[in-house]
């Protein structure tokens, strides 16, 4: 059988966090083992200029996104991993994808609509202020991303879904005018399953500025999980788990039998203190071995480069062929 193309892009922006880890990372290594899969998992980092013009964020955010994945046992023999920037065919593919979309769906994505209201609501005279036409076109370059390698998934949050809907707009688009090229990519919607709240009791999310860093140094995690907000129940009182933040970060990181073990321990009465140190230990226990080969890797960012060069050419010996048969398809061709 052939094997399903499974792709995703992670801007990097960001350090990563555990609600990162428990919504995007941790299934797409697990679907990353899956024999029937073939996985292509990126570094988006054209994506990153979208939103942060700070040039040490983002090569930072690069080498921690990469060191993550591998530090969690990314299966990289089996997964194409690699930076955007390095297939300048998606840069090229982003062109003639441009070319055939229309304006007006642009005008319709959720991204540029969130800034023109923005704008509207402050009074702004200009309704496209501090609009970019990288803002603008980011569903554009997002299509080059899935068409390129011709996905048939494409694992994303629920705010990705319109994305995902738009590529397949182009691609039909596309394959109207020159002929069948493209695959329709199918979105997977990856945060329902787990979506984990933060310091403050609201998702977490870097937005919020209530995340909890996945490799946080020891002594900083604890500290962290010592400032996550709870009710003012004494130790003794029984308490509700299903609306408690460390449960529920508890149940993302623990078996079946664990957790059921925990929730009577909340009908008991557990105290915050008590469970904000069991929670530490066992977040602590889950992760210090990974944390190890991450801090390593972080050291030794030569072999993280090595690793997404050697990506970077698996990637190039589909992206290279497809981009000339399809450069050719709309003329763009040796004249003899
Ligand atoms: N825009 C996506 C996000 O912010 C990241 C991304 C870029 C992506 N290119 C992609 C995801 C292609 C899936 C497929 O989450």
């Amino acid at each position: 059988m052939k094997q399903a193309i499974v792709l995703t892009g992670i801007t990097t922006t960001g350090t990563p966090h555990l609600g990162n880890y428990v919504g995007a990372i941790r299934p797409a290594i697990a679907a990353s083992k899956d024999p029937d899969v073939l996985p292509f998992y990126f570094l988006a980092d054209y994506h990153a200029l979208i939103k942060c013009q700070e040039p040490a964020r983002v090569s930072l955010s690069t080498l921690e996104i990469a060191a993550t994945w591998l530090a969690l046992g990314l299966d990289t023999e089996n997964a194409v991993f690699y930076r955007q920037s390095d297939i300048p065919e998606i840069a090229e593919l982003c062109w003639l994808l441009g070319c055939v979309t229309a304006k007006g769906l642009m005008n319709r994505s959720h991204a540029y609509k969130a800034a023109l209201q923005t704008n509207e609501e402050n009074g702004e005279n200009d309704p496209d202020k501090g609009v970019t036409m990288g803002l603008f076109n980011y569903p554009i370059l997002m299509a080059a991303d899935i068409l390129m390698f011709n996905a048939n998934r494409v694992p994303v949050g629920k705010d990705q879904i319109q994305h995902i809907e738009m590529a397949r707009d182009i691609a039909g688009r596309f394959n109207h005018i020159y002929g069948e090229h493209f695959t329709l990519p199918e979105p997977e919607i990856t945060e329902e399953t787990a979506i984990l709240s933060g310091l403050d009791g609201r998702k977490m999310s870097k937005s919020y500025d209530n995340t909890i860093p996945l490799f946080i140094e020891e002594k900083q995690l604890r500290k962290l999980i010592m400032k996550i907000k709870t009710n003012s129940l004494e130790p003794g009182a029984p308490k509700d788990p299903d609306t408690c933040t460390l449960f529920s970060i508890y149940k993302a990181f623990a078996g079946r039998e664990q957790t059921l073990a925990l929730r009577k321990r909340y009908e008991e009465g557990i105290g915050w203190g008590e469970m904000k140190q069991f929670l530490f230990e066992h977040l602590n226990e889950h992760l210090h071995s990974a944390r190890e080969r991450y801090d390593a890797l972080i050291q030794t960012p030569e072999k993280i480069e090595d690793i997404l060069q050697t990506g970077a050419e698996k990637a190039r010996r589909y992206s290279q062929p497809f981009m000339q048969k399809i450069r050719a398809a709309t003329g763009i061709r040796k004249l003899v």
